[in-house]
């Protein structure tokens, strides 16, 4: 269908506000810059470039320091060496040039946050925020300041390990909740000193690994790219974003530490970023084992022509880029802009003024009001998936729980992956945290059948067996041991690891109601246990106080209001499955034959058919966006400002939501859009607005999107962004299943 495009324009424009006066080129700024710049030695300069994790001896490190061929540490994280190392750079080098000091703070600090992809869930980006401004406190106050996070990777497959640090699948909720996590990290201003440089990452695809296998190639068509990976990034860019890293991952044949058009043309020249790039761990050496790199020197000369600033441990600036320049194969003037970049950076944190931390400052790390923000991150973050019969949440007539299962006290396991600093002696497990909040009250019968999550030994099963007997009720807490998801933690089966489901299996044959509570750092195939439980609760890797946000969850003095940020497969073989797919020239329609239908000697037939799986259909195990609470909602009364909108217009999508339940509770609206033709063709839905929404018991209230048309904008079949005239549908509700549906015209 030819259709009129009527504008261009910056998706998610409305989302963000401007840009922060961190990113804002200060003229005093420049003229600092501009005046160390001129003082630099060729050396000093490459040094600056520089990232080295220190091993080993610290005078050794001291000593490169000193000579001032070291910009930046990471992997340091107590003041009293932060500060040693920050006074050799400022009083013994010949500029005295600061050290950013850079760490994984990725879901807190010493207080540890739900991982990510459970912070997603809340679809609350003020909580987002708060949670990362407290890890910034934290990290900040031992002269950590910068942080390798957020990661905004679109991450559509379960299998690969790192989704447990991602937002999720969708671009959208990716986009407002990596905006705020930039937002928490980098304070009001990053000159504040406790703020830390926040570093969207992996620049870019990397979430698209084949196969779900991780730092495997990718195959973004450049569309898909614009449209679906790299609005997260801008947003982050909108957002003030100091800094950024490359990926590993080679999209469409072009690592991404070698990739100028990503880094030179998208990052700088369209969203106008001037702060600095870093490499991923080694990613400049390893284009060599791409295959894309001959050699060290390549590299360099690669990444470097490319737009990588700062390499990370690798080495190959420091030993290559001399020789480069004099071979006249690097122009002294790029390394002249990544060393601008670079210190642009270190004057805005006010490095300079402030190099030093007081080390006697331990008193902010696991702070009451961390905690107490910690846990109620935890609360949002868990979805309730199933809850026949109401068993939760638990009443006055239960006198004995059995708590079963190896994730019930496993203090370690429940922070999740990328927890370098959390310490697991301050985590609070559900076992102690129903003991401590219940104890007097009720009895716990603890019996946990397995010790841990890959744990084959079946010998503990039967005293779980003999808990669950004499219980009221069962709480199984099962899941994933941290170690199973995060970097270069994937797997083929997602099915509960070792005798996990022997032991739901085995307690649930006693008849008692089972209540199956899942800490995992992603999607697992879980219908089968879901189907022996009574309710299931997802709760991902909940961190430091995952014990009394699930106590208080689990009791009802919390109701549950998470939502699935990523779309749970029933099988493996279904991935990638999300929601915001295309259509296909053939859709699946819900009433195919499936394989036990098929009769025997059946003709070969191709008519009718769509395109789905005969063994597993195409419906996910529970959708995108989907969550349960102990009360119910109604969506009623959809009115749509106009039904004809053109250019610069805003559409004002009102609903009625009530709380038809017996609960005070929270709901997640949420907004889906589809653009039914295009210049090319176009996601079925994709999710525009969400909030969540308060209500008591019997409450109504009338709720209103304002989703601006040229949020509608996508990138056609001229690679143009714009908004493209024609019918559009629309659908409010609870999940991305949402049923009350609406449409409009765009002339
Ligand atoms: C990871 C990054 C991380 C870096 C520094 C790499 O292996 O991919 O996400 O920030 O290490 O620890």
């Amino acid at each position: 269908m030819n259709k009129r495009i009527i504008t261009g324009c910056l998706l998610l424009a409305a989302l963000v506000s401007c840009q922060s006066s961190t990113s804002v080129k200060s003229n005093d700024v420049e003229k600092r810059v501009e005046a160390l710049l001129s003082q630099m030695t060729l050396e000093e300069k490459i040094g600056q470039m520089n990232q080295i994790s220190p091993s080993g001896d610290v005078n050794t490190t001291a000593e490169l320091i000193k000579k001032g061929e070291v910009g930046s540490i990471l992997n340091v994280a107590d003041a009293k060496t932060i500060n040693a190392y920050q006074r050799t750079a400022v009083e013994q080098s010949r500029l005295g040039i600061p050290l950013i000091v850079g760490r994984d703070v990725i879901h807190g600090f010493k207080t540890i946050f739900p991982i990510p992809l459970g912070q997603a869930a809340s679809f609350n980006p003020d909580l987002i925020e708060k949670g990362a401004r407290i890890a910034a406190i934290e990290a900040s106050s031992v002269g950590v300041r910068w942080t390798f996070a957020p990661m905004v990777d679109i991450s559509r497959d379960p299998r690969w390990g790192r989704i447990a640090e991602s937002l999720g699948e969708d671009t959208y909720l990716t986009s407002v909740l990596g905006a705020a996590m930039v937002k928490g990290f980098q304070g009001d201003s990053l000159n504040n000193p406790t703020s830390i440089a926040a570093c969207p990452k992996h620049f870019v695809g990397y979430g698209a690994a084949e196969g779900g296998r991780d730092y495997n190639s990718t195959h973004i068509p450049e569309r898909l790219l614009r449209n679906v990976y790299l609005p997260s990034f801008e947003a982050a860019a909108k957002a003030g974003a100091a800094t950024y890293m490359t990926s590993f991952n080679d999209n469409d044949g072009i690592p991404a530490s070698g990739n100028g058009y990503i880094l030179k043309d998208v990052l700088r020249k369209e969203w106008g970023f001037d702060g600095f790039v870093v490499s991923d761990w080694a990613s400049v050496g390893e284009m060599i084992a791409h295959g894309f790199c001959a050699d060290g020197k390549e590299a360099a000369l690669k990444a470097v022509n490319a737009g990588v600033d700062m390499e990370m441990v690798s080495y190959h600036y420091v030993n290559h880029l001399k020789e480069l320049i004099s071979e006249g194969k690097v122009k002294e003037e790029t390394i002249d802009n990544a060393v601008r970049n670079i210190l642009r950076v270190k004057f805005r944190l006010g490095l300079f003024e402030n190099p030093y931390v007081d080390e006697s400052k331990g008193e902010v790390l696991y702070a009451a009001s961390h905690l107490e923000a910690a846990k109620e991150a935890a609360i949002e973050s868990a979805v309730l998936l199933k809850n026949e019969g109401s068993v939760l949440p638990l009443g006055e007539s239960v006198k004995t729980i059995a708590v079963i299962g190896p994730m019930a006290d496993a203090p370690h396991d429940q922070m999740g992956t990328w927890v370098f600093d959390g310490d697991k002696n301050y985590t609070q497990t559900p076992l102690k945290a129903l003991e401590s909040a219940y104890g007097d009250k009720i009895k716990i019968v603890y019996a946990p059948g397995v010790s841990y999550s890959r744990d084959t030994n079946t010998g503990g099963i039967a005293a779980a067996v003999r808990a669950a007997s004499s219980a009221d009720v069962v709480l199984a807490f099962v899941g994933e041991e941290s170690i199973l998801s995060g970097e270069a933690h994937c797997l083929a089966n997602l099915n509960l690891q070792g005798a996990q489901s022997a032991l739901i299996e085995a307690v649930a044959n006693t008849g008692k109601p089972l209540v199956t509570i899942v800490m995992a750092g992603r999607p697992l195939t879980i219908g089968k246990e879901a189907a022996l439980s009574d309710a299931l609760l997802y709760s991902f890797h909940p961190g430091t106080m995952g014990g009394p946000a699930l106590a208080d969850l689990l009791f009802g003095k919390s109701v549950p209001s998470g939502k699935l940020p990523v779309t749970f497969p029933k099988e493996v073989g279904q991935i990638p499955l999300y929601y915001s797919h295309n259509s296909t020239g053939r859709p699946f329609q819900g009433t195919e034959t499936m394989l036990q239908d098929i009769p025997a000697e059946a003709g070969q037939t191709s008519l009718g058919n769509t395109s789905f799986y005969l063994d597993a259909g195409n419906d996910p195990l529970y959708p995108f966006g989907y969550g349960l609470s102990y009360s119910t909602f109604k969506y009623d009364n959809l009115k749509l400002s106009s039904e004809k909108l053109k250019e610069g217009d805003v559409l004002t999508v009102s609903f009625d939501l009530t709380n038809t339940g017996k609960y005070d509770a929270t709901e997640v609206a949420q907004l889906y859009v589809q653009d039914r033709f295009g210049s090319v063709t176009r996601p079925v839905k994709e999710l525009k607005r969400f909030e969540r929404i308060a209500l008591k018991s019997g409450e109504s209230r009338s709720v209103s999107f304002s989703l601006p048309i040229q949020e509608l904008a996508f990138w056609n079949i001229d690679m143009k962004k714009v908004v493209e005239a024609g019918d559009f549908n629309l659908w409010v509700g609870g999940d991305s299943r949402a049923a009350l549906k609406g449409s409009f015209v765009v002339e």
